[in-house]
């Protein structure tokens, strides 16, 4: 089986993060999310990959060259993002196999094992993941046929049919690309693979659905990334590789190597990255600081460094997340006054 792992897109919803790095790099616990969806599709067997690419795609492609996967990875151009049925055809050369297709901004607990098993168990032409939600108006929804498969999908009903949302992970066959053929771009104009799911079931295809239990998280926003955060590092075993001196570490800490916590509290869950100098500084729950960051004087908590920032005196900074090569830092010259140089669609709380 193959997977086509989807890391396109404009991330609007992430500006101004998103301005210079592909939404699907941002880390989480100092991984990208990306890498998640490369380990779930290698955990469920997948033996050749196919990654879409969009707007930065050299960044992407050196990201995902930086580790060795154990299976051949091929990169996939879309240029501008025109829709999930789009990112298919794109990539029609590549699709000769039943195929994964994991949207690469999407996180899961559990990993995507079973319902691969369920889904090559079931012989369906397709299979969609499904997870029950408490506001299915803002996601799409599945209205189901009594014996679990798929009646009908519906983007962002008013009235639901019912509380299971669509998971951004699909198996398909090769007939999904007959599918996108044959649709018409939406009114948001582009190609959507619920349209070409929805073919698929008026021409007599069978959808099957399996349910997502754990937890699942879709990256699209600000709030969504610290929650995804949150729950990535509930999850993580203390382990220490750095230098402590003078400093309470509480809780499941990891401290990764060439790391310096001095004079210093860390209260985990949390996750210090290499190269990290933290100096007489609190470092509280779901904080995750990149690598090579210097943080000083300086109280976090719940928060994303990413990698090398400098935060010196900055007082206490909670839910926020801070791109590379930030400096925040205490000002000293008068006028006093809090002084920005702040690129366009940021979000400052003060
Ligand atoms: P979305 O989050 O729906 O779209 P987006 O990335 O453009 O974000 P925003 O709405 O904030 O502008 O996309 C879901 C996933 O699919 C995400 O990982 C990006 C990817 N994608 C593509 O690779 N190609 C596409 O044409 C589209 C629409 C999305």
């Amino acid at each position: 089986m193959k997977a086509l792992i989807l890391s396109g897109g404009s991330g609007t919803r992430l500006r101004p993060l998103t301005f210079s790095q592909q939404k699907q790099l941002i880390p989480i616990a100092n991984k990208p999310v990306l890498f998640y969806a490369i380990e779930d599709v290698i955990e469920a067997g997948a033996d050749e990959i196919g990654i879409i690419l969009g707007p930065n795609k050299e960044q992407v492609i050196d990201t995902v060259e930086s580790r060795s996967w154990g299976v051949p990875i091929e990169f996939i151009y879309q240029g501008n993002p025109k829709g999930l049925a789009h990112a298919i055809l794109v990539a029609k050369e590549f699709l000769d196999d039943d195929f994964i297709m994991y949207l690469g901004d999407n996180i899961l607990r559990d990993g995507i094992v079973q319902h691969k098993e369920r889904f090559q168990r079931l012989k369906s032409d397709a299979s969609v993941l499904l997870t029950r939600v408490e506001d299915p108006q803002r996601f799409g929804v599945a209205d189901l046929n009594p014996d679990g498969s798929i009646r009908k999908l519906v983007e962002k009903p008013k009235v639901p049919p019912s509380n299971y949302a669509l998971v951004g992970v699909y198996f398909f066959r090769p007939s999904i690309i007959e599918a996108c053929s044959a649709i018409k771009p939406s009114w948001r104009d582009e190609l959507e693979i619920t349209d070409a799911i929805q073919w698929l079931i008026e021409q007599g295809y069978k959808v099957d659905a399996s349910l997502v239990e754990g937890w699942w998280k879709d990256t699209g926003k600000p709030e969504d990334i610290l929650e995804a955060n949150r729950l990535i590092l509930d999850d993580i075993s203390a382990c220490n590789e750095g230098q402590i001196n003078e400093s309470h570490v509480i809780g499941r800490v990891i401290i990764e190597k060439g790391s310096l916590i001095e004079r210093s509290t860390i209260k985990g869950p949390c996750i210090i990255g290499k190269g990290s100098v933290i100096s007489d500084s609190y470092i509280g729950p779901y904080t995750s600081v990149g690598d090579d960051c210097r943080i000083f004087g300086t109280e976090l908590e719940d928060t994303i460094i990413m990698d090398n920032s400098t935060i010196n005196k900055a007082g206490k900074i909670v839910e926020s997340m801070i791109g590379r090569n930030v400096r925040i830092r205490e000002g000293i010259a008068l006028p006093k006054g809090n002084r920005f140089i702040v690129g366009d669609n940021s979000d400052i709380s003060l």
